[in-house]
C-alpha cells in the first residue's frame, strides 16, 4: 500500500514548502501565503512530479485562484471588499461606488465616480429588438431563466472584437441588467415595459422601471431606495462561491463577459445558492400555514431521512455568523417599520432563528442564518414578488462576477479551468453483440 505523509511548517507565515512523502519518496511542494496569512500548498506540479492528483469534491479545500478582490474570514465573520469592512461599505457607499471599487480596485474620486455613473447611464436601454424575446416566454416562466437567456443574448448585439469593447461591455451589462430584470417583472404581471430614466440614480431607476405605470406619476420612496442600495451592496461579491467560480470557469475558456455572466446566473439560481432566498420565504409561509410550528421544522431539518433543510441557514465558509445576515436582520426591522408593513413572516423568522440557535444540532454544526434568511422579508416589504428574489441577488452580484472575470483575464499565465477526476468506472472491455447483452 502506498503511504502518504505530508509535513509542513506550523509557523504559517514562515513556511517555505510542504514535504509530501508518497510511497517512500519525498517531494517538496511550495507553499504560498496570502496577505491575510492564508496558507496554501501549491500543487501545480503534483501530477507531473508524482502521477497523482488531489480529490476534493465540492472544492472545500481547494484555492482555485489568487485574488485581490474580496476577503472572508468565516471563523470570525469578516467580509471585506478590497480591504474595506462590509459594515462600513454598506453604511457609507452607493452601489455604483462599490461596483467601481470591485472592478477597478480603488474607490473612485468624485470625478471618476461621475464619469462612471454617466457612462452607465448612457447604456441603460436595451436594443428594441430584445423586447421581442420576452414575448416568446410563457408569462409564468421563471425570471431567472429569462435573465440568463437575455444576458447571453446581449453577446449577439454587442460582440467584443477588441479590448475597448470588452471594457465597454462591462459597463453595458451593469447598465442593462436592471432594465432586463424590470422588463421581465413587467411581463410577468402583464404591465407595459417602463423605459429607464437616466436622470435617476441606479437604484431609483430600477424601482421606477419595476413599479411605475404609464398612467400615473411614480415617486421613488427614499426607504425603498436605501433598502435596495443596501441589499445590492451586501450581495456585490463573495469571493469564489458557486456562481463566481462558474463565471471564472466559463471565462477561463476566453468566453465573453455576457456568456460568462449568463452561466453565473444559472449557477446562482439553485436553491443551495442564491435560489435560497426564494425558498426561505416559501418555507416561512409553510410554517405560517402549519400553525407556526417551528419545532416541527427544526426537527425535520435535523432528521437525516428527511431531505428538508432550514433554508437560509448554514454556509460553506461562515462558521460563526454571516455579517451580511446580521446587517439585514437589523435592516428588516427598520425597513418594515419605515414602510409601516407588518409581516408575520418576520416574527416567524426570528423565532425560527432563536429555536435553531439554541438547538445543539445547529450549534455543533455551526449553522447560522445566512444572507438569504432576512433578505426575502425585506424584498417582500418592498413589493418585490418572491419569484424575483434571486434576480435581485443577481443584480447585486453582477459587479463581483465581472470583477472576478476581469481579474482572471488580466492575470498573466491564466489557464483554462479543467479539473481532473478519479475514474471509478469499468476498466477496458470489448463491446458485445446484441445476443450477448
Ligand atoms: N439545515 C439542516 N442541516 C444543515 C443545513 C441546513 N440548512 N445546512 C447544513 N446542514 C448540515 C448538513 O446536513 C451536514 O450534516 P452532516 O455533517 O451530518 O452530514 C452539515 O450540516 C454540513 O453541511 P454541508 O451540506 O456539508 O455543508 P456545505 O458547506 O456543503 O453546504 C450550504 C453549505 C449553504 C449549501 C448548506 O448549509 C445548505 O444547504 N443551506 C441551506 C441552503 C441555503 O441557505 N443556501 C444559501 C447559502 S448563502 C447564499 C450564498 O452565498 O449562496
Amino acid at each position: 500500500m502506498e503511504v502518504w505523509e505530508i509535513e509542513m511548517s506550523t509557523a504559517h507565515t514562515s513556511a517555505q514548502s510542504a514535504k509530501l512523502i508518497l510511497d517512500g519518496q519525498e517531494y517538496d511542494l511550495p507553499m504560498t501565503v496570502g496577505s491575510e496569512g492564508e496558507v496554501g500548498i501549491d500543487i501545480g506540479k503534483l501530477r507531473a512530479l508524482t502521477g497523482a492528483v488531489t480529490l476534493d469534491p465540492g472544492y472545500g479545500n481547494t484555492g482555485s485562484c489568487r485574488s485581490t478582490i474580496t476577503f472572508i474570514d468565516g471563523e470570525k465573520g469578516i467580509l471585506r471588499y478590497r480591504g474595506y469592512p462590509i459594515e462600513e461599505v454598506a453604511e457609507k457607499l452607493q452601489f455604483l461606488e462599490v461596483a467601481y471599487l470591485l472592478l477597478y480596485g480603488k474607490l473612485p474620486t468624485k470625478a471618476e465616480y461621475e464619469t462612471f455613473v454617466a457612462s452607465v447611464n448612457q447604456h441603460t436601454l436595451v436594443n428594441e429588438e430584445m423586447k421581442n424575446f420576452y414575448v416568446g416566454y410563457p408569462r409564468r416562466g421563471h425570471p431567472m431563466a429569462i435573465l440568463a437567456s437575455l444576458v447571453a443574448s446581449l453577446a449577439t448585439f454587442h460582440p467584443s472584437p477588441n479590448e475597448e469593447e470588452v471594457e465597454l461591455n462591462i459597463i453595458r451589462l451593469i447598465a442593462k441588467l436592471p432594465t432586463i430584470a424590470a422588463f421581465s417583472y413587467k411581463m410577468s404581471v402583464g404591465q407595459p415595459f417602463v423605459y429607464p430614466r437616466n436622470d435617476l440614480a441606479y437604484c431609483e431607476n430600477f424601482l421606477h422601471m419595476t413599479f411605475a405605470l404609464p398612467v400615473e406619476p411614480y415617486i421613488v420612496s427614499p426607504t425603498l431606495r436605501k433598502a435596495l442600495n443596501l441589499l445590492l451592496i451586501l450581495h456585490a461579491d463573495h469571493e469564489q462561491n458557486c456562481s463566481t467560480s462558474t463565471v471564472r470557469m466559463v471565462g477561463s475558456s476566453q468566453a465573453n463577459v455576457f456568456a460568462s455572466v449568463a452561466a453565473g446566473i444559472a449557477a446562482l439560481w439553485g436553491p443551495l445558492h442564491g435560489g435560497a432566498n426564494q425558498r426561505v420565504i416559501e418555507m416561512l409561509e409553510m410554517i405560517r400555514d402549519d400553525d407556526m410550528d417551528f419545532q416541527k421544522y427544526v426537527a425535520k431539518a435535523k432528521d437525516k431521512n428527511d431531505p428538508f433543510r432550514l433554508m437560509g441557514f448554514g454556509h460553506r465558509v461562515y462558521k460563526n455568523f454571516d455579517p451580511r445576515a446580521k446587517i439585514l436582520k437589523g435592516a428588516a426591522d427598520e425597513v418594515l417599520g419605515e414602510l409601516g408593513v407588518e409581516d408575520p413572516l418576520l416574527e416567524i423568522a426570528k423565532n425560527l432563528e432563536d429555536v435553531a440557535l439554541n438547538d445543539s444540532y445547529f450549534v455543533e454544526k455551526k449553522l447560522y442564518p445566512n444572507v438569504d434568511f432576512y433578505s426575502g422579508i425585506i424584498y417582500r416589504a418592498m413589493g418585490i414578488p418572491t419569484g424575483m428574489f434571486t434576480v435581485m441577488f443577481a443584480l447585486g452580484r453582477l459587479p463581483g462576477w465581472m470583477a472576478q472575470w476581469k481579474e482572471q483575464r488580466e492575470t498573466p499565465g491564466g489557464r483554462i479551468g479543467r479539473p481532473r477526476q478519479i475514474y471509478d468506472g469499468e476498466t477496458q472491455r470489448p463491446v458485445p453483440g446484441f445476443d450477448a447483452r
